[in-house]
């Protein structure tokens, strides 16, 4: 139900409505990493220069791990925290060094690469390697609780393992890599933060807070 609801929809929608992106050219495991270590505290538009960039002089991960740091940096100027920086250079020496160049397909394995935390290595398990994994991050955060009319505060713990469940139970199999995505192009163009597009929501119907009223009000932020 919740896949026939929601997740198809979803997919569907973005099929038709995503933004051509430069990350969305191909989902190599190192284009997807540089791109979503970009993203998480970078909006998109200021992303896209930097990410084109970026690929240009650095289009393989050998490329980054023989550059110098001081290199790497300047690319980066602008964009902040650059502590982001110093990690890609060190898993880039990793992967090269430990795993032969090659990304390793297991979310283990990726958490333990510096700078790469439960967001970086489900969007490269899900993203590039298209693994069933769940993706949760401010977007989906606000999807789901206005979908499913969260009340309780999204920064209590209980709610949060909430999330990840229903963001997992969305995943179709064999199609994490567009539902994810889904989701956040979905929190991107329509299920803003202020003044939702409800009106060209695909998800529409099944969306409690929409028939309630309370979008807006939805998620609740209230530290316990
Ligand atoms: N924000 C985080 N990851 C993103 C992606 N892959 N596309 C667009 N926005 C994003």
């Amino acid at each position: 139900l919740l896949h026939q609801q929601i997740s198809l929809p979803l997919v569907n929608w973005f099929d038709t409505h995503q933004r051509k992106l430069p990350w969305r050219e191909e989902y190599s495991p190192y284009s997807v990493w540089i791109s979503e270590i970009m993203l998480q505290q970078t909006q998109v538009d200021r992303v896209i220069p930097y990410y084109l960039r970026w690929m240009q002089r650095f289009p393989t991960l050998e490329s980054v791990s023989i550059a110098s740091y001081e290199e790497l940096l300047r690319l980066w100027e602008g964009m902040g925290y650059y502590s982001r920086v110093k990690f890609i250079h060190k898993t880039s020496k990793i992967i090269l060094n430990q795993f032969g160049g090659q990304f390793p397909e297991n979310l283990d394995e990726l958490l333990k690469l510096p700078g790469i935390g439960p967001y970086t290595a489900g969007a490269i398990m899900s993203i590039a390697f298209n693994q069933n994994y769940p993706l949760v991050d401010g977007n989906v955060i606000r999807i789901l609780a206005r979908i499913f009319n969260i009340e309780n505060s999204v920064e209590h713990r209980e709610t949060k393992n909430f999330i990840w469940k229903k963001a997992e139970e969305l995943i179709l199999p064999g199609r994490a890599r567009w539902l994810n995505q889904a989701l956040m192009e979905l929190g991107a163009l329509i299920c803003t933060p202020k003044s939702p597009v409800c009106q060209g929501c695909p998800v529409q119907k099944p969306c409690l807070s929409f028939h309630l009223g309370c979008t807006e009000q939805r998620p609740v932020v209230q530290p316990s």
